[in-house]
């Protein structure tokens, strides 16, 4: 694995792969790295020649009062396991080398950049969409690899990539999981013992919500008090806590449909996302 920190050095790197029309894949993190960005890892390696992941934690996709100076950061821990999973090139540019003195151009996708958590934090895909068009075009990648715990940062990235015309191929994989369901991620790190127990009660809420759905029910505000009432149980009240339709992000009310449940919670002095999709049973009994 060669680690590159500049775009010049990067376009070097794999300029003899676009030469010899390798399959070159890029999986975008922000490191501090989990079995969650390595399932991605897992799934580019699988089906690339070249595999490109970048570690960059974008200042323009955090708000003034979020947490960009305390985001967890361990770049050799990182570079270690991305070597271990088969990353060819690791890209780490500083924030300079991103954003130049004079950086002007903003990347807006509105509509679905709008709704859940674009509501709670105003800019903030604003800038995950500037960033990931730069990257893309910087890695130019077959395929690009994202997860399905930022399900709606999954629908921006794609419809940036239809409206723009990029050429890229957006893969999501599944969410991985600790063992009692709590969806990885690098905010983790910030729960005390206590709050870390508290916080499986967001995916048993999502688990509630979906398997309601699953047995008949139809009417989306049952389905979110039940959720609403897990979370409450472990003395946790989300931010939002919403069924939407898994590709506008407009909100349903009656369930014909695969839907989105999603939310959003702070557990202590960290906020974390969750979500699933919850299917309706095709032939159950809408309960009385
Ligand atoms: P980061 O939070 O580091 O996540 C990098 C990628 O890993 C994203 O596509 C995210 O959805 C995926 N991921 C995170 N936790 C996961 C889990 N438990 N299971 C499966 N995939 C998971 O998301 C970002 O960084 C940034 O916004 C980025 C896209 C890099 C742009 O700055």
């Amino acid at each position: 694995m060669r680690t590159v920190r500049t775009i010049a050095e990067l376009r070097r790197a794999l300029a003899p792969a676009r030469d010899a029309r390798l399959r070159v894949g890029l999986v975008p993190t922000m490191g501090a790295l989990h079995d969650g960005h390595l399932s991605l890892l897992g799934a580019a390696r699988a089906e690339c020649d070249l595999l490109v992941m970048s570690v960059f934690v974008n200042p323009l996709q955090f708000g003034p009062s979020e947490d960009l100076a305390a985001y967890p950061r361990d770049e050799a821990r990182d570079a270690a396991l991305a070597q271990e999973a088969g990353v060819d090139l690791l890209f780490t540019p500083a924030a300079e080398e991103i954003y130049p003195p004079g950086f002007a151009t903003s990347v807006v996708v509105r509509g679905v950049s709008e709704r859940l958590e674009g509501e709670q934090r105003p800019g903030h895909f604003e800038g995950v969409a500037t960033v990931v068009a730069k990257l893309l075009n910087i890695v130019a990648p077959e395929v690009a690899y994202f997860g399905q715990k930022d399900a709606q940062q999954a629908i921006v990235i794609k419809r940036l990539v239809a409206d723009l015309d990029m050429p890229v191929r957006i893969e999501v994989c599944p969410t991985v999981r600790e063992h009692d369901g709590l969806a990885q991620s690098s905010r983790n790190a910030y729960l005390s013992a206590e709050e870390r127990a508290r916080a499986t009660s967001i995916s048993r809420a999502l688990e509630r919500a979906a398997q309601l759905i699953a047995r008949g029910e139809r009417d989306s505000r049952t389905a979110v008090a039940a959720a609403r009432g897990e979370l409450a149980a472990h003395d946790l009240e989300p931010e939002y806590l919403e069924i939407v339709d898994p590709d506008t992000l407009v909100p349903v009310k009656r369930v014909e449909r695969p839907v989105l449940v999603a939310l959003a919670a702070r557990v202590g002095r960290a906020r974390l996302i969750d979500n699933v999709i919850a299917t309706p049973s095709t032939n159950g009994v809408e309960p009385s």
